[in-house]
């Protein structure tokens, strides 16, 4: 089974890996079979199983009950689960709706935004709770940003991503995700941090590679975004199938074939 001292050993000695995105118990199993490292129960079910626009009307029952499906049919992998939209503003809910989430079997609570979160990642610590602190893309900002897009892009914007994530770090959290960041930045950051960083649409140089699931089995609404590849398609799938994508997906991550130049941003 993967922890967090799995994922700690694996920085040290340069072992990429892989998390995806999921939301029900069938593809949980498959990810077990296709031994997928971590799992992360992402708010994206919002947009990819509920059909909204946005992350932002995902409730914490929903986390709740998705988690919980997934912590029963996968053995393997270090179970993620998202801290949903506004659920997070003050400590005591913060704390409230963590417990609910680990008690459905979350090992690790993600959170999203920077420095400004430091009491909260320092107080779930203390409480037994590790945390993952997402930062540049945070789809929870997206009225913020004025849309999806890079972050982190120009010296200012870099230098901010780079001390968010030394401050949560120092704070206590346990993993970070960057998401669409430039990869020379996301490079500095994985160096600069002694925690495991999970890059999505953030270059090879990361110590992990998460996509959502549906993305990286070809199922896109409109345009698939540059840093996806449809590992169902691909003609290394030999079974042609969704348990072959994922095998792939976890081999070529672990191999440092995926993600190439073509899915990165300067
Ligand atoms: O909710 C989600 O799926 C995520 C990933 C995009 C990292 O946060």
């Amino acid at each position: 089974m993967t922890t967090l001292s799995t994922l700690n050993k694996f920085k040290k000695e340069g072992t990429k890996f892989t998390c995806l995105t999921c939301y029900d118990s069938m593809f949980a199993r498959m990810m077990d079979n296709a031994q997928i490292d971590t799992i992360l129960i992402g708010d994206s079910l919002g947009m990819v199983v509920q059909g909204h626009d946005s992350t932002l009307p995902v409730t914490v029952e929903d986390m709740v009950y998705h988690t919980a499906n997934i912590a029963r049919s996968n053995k393997h992998a270090l179970i993620l689960a998202d801290l949903p939209f506004m659920s997070y503003v003050t400590l005591p809910e913060a704390v409230a709706n963590s417990r609910q989430l680990m008690q459905a079997g979350a090992h690790v609570i993600k959170i999203e935004g920077g420095s400004e979160l430091c009491d909260l990642i320092t107080t779930l610590a203390q409480a037994g709770t590790p945390t993952c602190v997402h930062l540049g893309l945070t789809p929870q900002s997206v009225n913020v940003f004025g849309g999806y897009k890079i972050q982190g892009r120009g010296d200012a914007a870099a230098d901010k991503v780079l001390a968010d994530a030394k401050a949560v770090v120092a704070a206590g959290a346990a993993l970070l995700v960057l998401e669409c960041v430039p990869a020379a930045l996301a490079k500095t950051i994985t160096e600069a941090v002694d925690v495991p960083v999970i890059g999505i649409g953030a270059g090879a140089a990361t110590d992990g590679q998460v996509l959502v699931m549906h993305d990286m089995l070809g199922m896109v609404h409109g345009r698939a975004p540059r840093f996806v590849h449809d590992f169902l398609t691909d003609e290394r799938n030999s079974a042609h199938s969704i348990e072959g994508a994922f095998a792939l997906y976890q081999q070529s991550v672990r191999a440092g074939v995926f993600p190439a130049e073509q899915h990165q941003f300067s």
